[in-house]
């Protein structure tokens, strides 16, 4: 870990040895890993084209793997093993939304997702499953018109979700057209990796750019999406959505280590009517802490104008301050563990 700044050392760090005894990391591979394509052949050809379903978990899964695998060459310098290709925060955290049925049909008119249904089907009308196509679909085409999947631009077409078609994009050039500038994050953020300058700072910071940005593009369409849901999982889920720019702009490391400790501190299922966080009983201490400081901090940001979130970039934009705020963080995981 030697090239990495000492503050993102200080952390991955910590929670590897926190981790240490079951280490190894493919236990922390996200649901059916082994399962989804590892290599554009895995994939249905027709026409001369990679036809990718990403309303199947697997085949969604599968556009990360491949992700995950053609760009742990540029890795390697932080770690052996992919250990901390930064990449590894979106398939966990797709992994987190199969695992807590966050995927599946909310409104209940289809058997999508449902473990008595169709339970690999991710479903149009969930939020998350949405948010979720701009951090997984753009990225990867993206990476395919940057060069460094090995494959032209020309070869790959996701097939369209059963409904609201219009609202996605199924290949690099209606992407590109639908949403430019985060198609060009994303491309940012792959120019950066291939430069061989580059450090671990600089990459956390374009993928944070690129996420952000894809998130708030998604948000703007699917926003009525969360009146399926019910009023705790519609809160989180907006609460969520304000608390990633705090965390992107404290530089937060998505390695697959920091993020497997930071989602144990998530919901782990759907919040129903009469969750009411810090007294949600099935809930860890951790998890009722996390959903109730999610909540707050949105409270802040709502009651400040996000005047909040722009002093909190200031301050984040030394690497003394986002020092400080990763071992605040790291110490309230590590301080709930003993729990
Ligand atoms: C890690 O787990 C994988 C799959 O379960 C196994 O093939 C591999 O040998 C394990 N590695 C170590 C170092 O235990
Ligand atoms: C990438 O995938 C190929 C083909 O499945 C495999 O041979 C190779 O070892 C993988 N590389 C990494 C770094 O995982
Ligand atoms: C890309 O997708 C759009 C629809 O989203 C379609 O109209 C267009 O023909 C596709 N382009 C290519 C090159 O496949
Ligand atoms: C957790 O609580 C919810 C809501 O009270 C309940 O529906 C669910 O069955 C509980 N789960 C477990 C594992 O106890």
């Amino acid at each position: 870990m030697a090239f990495l700044p000492p503050w993102a050392s200080a952390l991955v760090g910590c929670i590897s040895v926190s981790l240490a005894g079951a280490f190894n990391l493919s236990d922390l591979h996200p649901p059916l890993w082994n399962k989804s394509p590892g290599q554009f052949s895995d994939y249905r050809v027709e026409n001369g084209k990679y036809i990718i379903d990403p309303w199947v978990y697997p085949k969604r899964m599968g556009m990360y793997k491949i992700l995950l695998n053609k760009t742990a060459s540029y890795f390697e310098k932080f770690a052996p093993d992919n250990e901390l290709n930064l990449f590894w925060g979106l398939p966990l955290q797709h992994g987190w939304q199969y695992t807590t049925g966050r995927l599946v049909d909310p409104s209940q008119r289809t058997d999508c997702g449902y473990e008595s249904g169709d339970h690999l089907c991710i479903s149009v009308d969930s939020w998350w499953a949405d948010m979720n196509y701009f951090l997984s679909a753009l990225p990867f085409l993206a990476a395919v018109d940057s060069g460094i999947m090995g494959i032209s631009s020309d070869k790959i077409t996701l097939l369209p979700p059963p409904k609201d078609q219009t609202k996605f994009c199924l290949n690099i050039s209606s992407c590109q057209s639908s949403f430019p500038k985060t198609m060009s994050k994303w491309n940012a953020l792959y120019k950066q990796l291939q430069s061989l300058s580059s450090s671990f700072d600089d990459l956390i910071k374009y993928l944070w750019d690129a996420h952000i940005s894809a998130l708030k593009d998604a948000y703007k369409i699917f926003e009525d999406r969360l009146d399926y849901y019910s009023k705790p999982e519609g809160d989180f889920g907006r609460d969520w959505y304000v608390s990633l720019d705090y965390l992107a702009a404290a530089y937060f490391p998505t390695t697959i280590i920091t993020v497997t400790e930071f989602q144990k501190a998530l919901p782990p299922r759907v919040l129903v009517d009469s969750d009411r966080a810090p007294f949600i009983s099935n809930f860890t201490d951790l998890q009722n802490t996390v959903l109730l400081g999610l909540n707050l901090l949105h409270q802040v940001d709502d009651a400040t104008g996000s005047l909040s979130l722009a002093v909190w970039k200031i301050l984040m934009k030394t690497e003394v301050a986002r020092k400080i705020a990763l071992k605040i963080f790291e110490t309230i995981l590590a301080a709930f563990q003993h729990f």
